[in-house]
């Protein structure tokens, strides 16, 4: 039997003062709403509805290939969002399986949706619990024999309701033609005028539908809506995360202090140091040693690399490189094997060749460095004439004197070696030296005659 998902995602998170929907902060590298999409592919949906409202756009937008949305305006409720996203889905076999979920929490492992998934056929709903439910969640009321009465709101609840722990996380799965024939009775007639898609238990119940429940612990439910629950959220999946890797064999000093995006791929067998951000697509081979104080973006390291204090962006660090302290790898670069890319050097759109050295003070930008080069401290390019950059090219094991100057566009040979000082503005042929600075003069006694001067205006001035 089919089974379809409808993820609510209209509401307008007022409490997170922000010009970004709800449903689209992002949380561990990923936005609420991604994340939340990702664990209902456990349920196997064959359609996975999102219902959007405010700022549908930006929310429509992000949806990968095969989710739909479907606009909800105006915003009258869940049982009105679901009623929206019904009529979305069109005539569904009685029997088939909807299920609800929120877009704003991301916590929901991938089980619960499979459980709801496989819904018994004589089950007319299922709701998750939780109990002892967070404030503010509905309550679940039973009869005496235990069964599922209703879902009670809590602006909405008797004394008696108050004192009910067990409590409705919000997330449901219904038999689609029941859903479909209680959507059609439900009235606003409440505290805040809205359709409540809580209703729908106590009309199915009503109509002689049975009701399950699947309880979940309390972190798992989750929502989002102030900024201190996002932060929350990012702890949970980033303890999560860390908690994967390290069973996997990945090495950490002190695991609430890293903070691996979940595009981001660490090998076993790589250790990572406090105060580790591997952002976006990143990629941290084995034996790689990241830390403290990396902020990587979109790069690899390679394996056995070491890198530290340093932020890597677009930068590919090939095996057994030395990165930092305090380097900054902008797009582009390219590290090949056993290179080294020392304190304070910045490198942009730089392949540097296999085992070559840039270790102290150096920007290279636009430049092609080839094998066992030899970059003295104070080197650089200087890529950008005001109007265009412009591309250096430095030949395998040639040796640029500490302060050379490379003025693009340059070419310096294989074997070729640059005078410390100079600033090179012409090519350098092959196994040349080329030399740009002064002939440096010598004054002999000069010490002892300006000793001598100051003696004697000291004198004079009667000191
Ligand atoms: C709802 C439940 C409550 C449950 C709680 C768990 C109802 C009436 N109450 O209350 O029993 O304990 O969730 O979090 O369902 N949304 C729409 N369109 C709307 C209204 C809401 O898409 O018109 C979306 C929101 O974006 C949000 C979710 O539905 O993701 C929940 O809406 P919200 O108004 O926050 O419901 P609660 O009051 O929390
Ligand atoms: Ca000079």
């Amino acid at each position: 039997m089919s089974v379809h998902a409808i993820v609510l995602a209209a509401g307008r998170g007022t409490r997170m003062n922000s010009e970004v929907a709800k449903v689209l902060h992002e949380a561990a590298g990923r936005s609420l709403l991604a994340w939340v999409l990702d664990s209902i592919e456990a349920a196997a949906a064959d359609r996975t509805i999102v219902v959007v409202g405010h700022q549908a756009d930006g929310v429509a937008g992000s949806l990968p290939a095969g989710v739909e949305w479907v606009l909800q305006e105006p915003q009258n409720g869940t049982g009105h969002a679901v009623q929206v996203a019904m009529a979305h889905l069109g005539a569904l076999d009685t029997d088939a399986t909807v299920i609800v979920a929120y877009g704003d929490m991301p916590l929901v492992p991938g089980e619960v949706y499979r459980g709801l998934a496989e819904r018994e056929s004589g089950v007319a709903a299922t709701v998750v619990t939780v109990d002892p439910g967070p404030p503010g969640f509905g309550r679940i009321v039973r009869d005496d024999g235990g069964a599922v009465g209703a879902v009670v709101e809590e602006r909405d609840c008797t004394p008696a309701h108050q004192a009910i722990t067990e409590r409705n996380a919000g997330i449901y799965s219904f038999r689609a033609g029941a859903l479909t024939s209680a959507l059609s009775q439900l009235t606003a007639d409440n505290d805040q005028g809205e359709l409540y898609l809580t209703d729908v238990i106590g009309i199915l119940v009503a109509a002689g539908g049975s009701i399950e429940t699947l309880a979940v612990g309390d972190e798992e439910v989750t929502g989002v809506n102030s900024h201190r629950q996002l932060a929350a959220v990012e702890a949970v999946l980033r303890r999560r995360r860390n908690d994967e890797l390290m069973e996997s064999g990945v090495w950490m000093l002190d695991p609430g202090r890293v903070y691996v995006d979940a595009a981001a791929t660490v090998e076993p067998g790589a250790l990572l140091y406090p105060d580790t951000y591997l952002r976006g697509d990143t990629t941290v081979r084995a034996g790689a040693s990241v830390g403290p104080d990396v902020f990587a973006s979109d790069s690899i390291i390679g394996p056995g690399a070491v890198v530290r204090y340093s932020v890597l962006r677009g930068a590919q660090v090939g095996a057994d490189v030395s990165v930092g302290p305090y380097a900054s790898l902008r797009p582009g670069s390219v590290l090949e094997t056993g290179s080294k890319v020392g304190t304070f050097v910045e490198t942009k759109n730089t392949v540097i060749g296999e085992g070559a050295k840039l270790p102290h003070l150096s920007y290279f930008g636009d430049a092609t460095v080839g094998r066992d080069v030899n970059v003295g401290a104070g080197s650089i390019t200087c890529n950008y004439d005001g109007y265009e950059k412009h591309h250096t090219v430095i030949g395998d094991d040639a040796f640029i004197g500490s302060d050379t100057m490379l003025v693009a566009p340059v070419t310096i040979g294989d074997r070729a070696v640059t005078g410390a000082g100079s600033v090179i503005t012409g090519d350098v042929a092959p196994g040349s030296l080329a030399v740009e600075r002064s002939p440096q003069h010598q004054v002999q006694g000069y010490a002892d005659r300006r000793a001598a001067r100051r003696r004697a205006r000291d004198a004079e001035e009667g000191n």
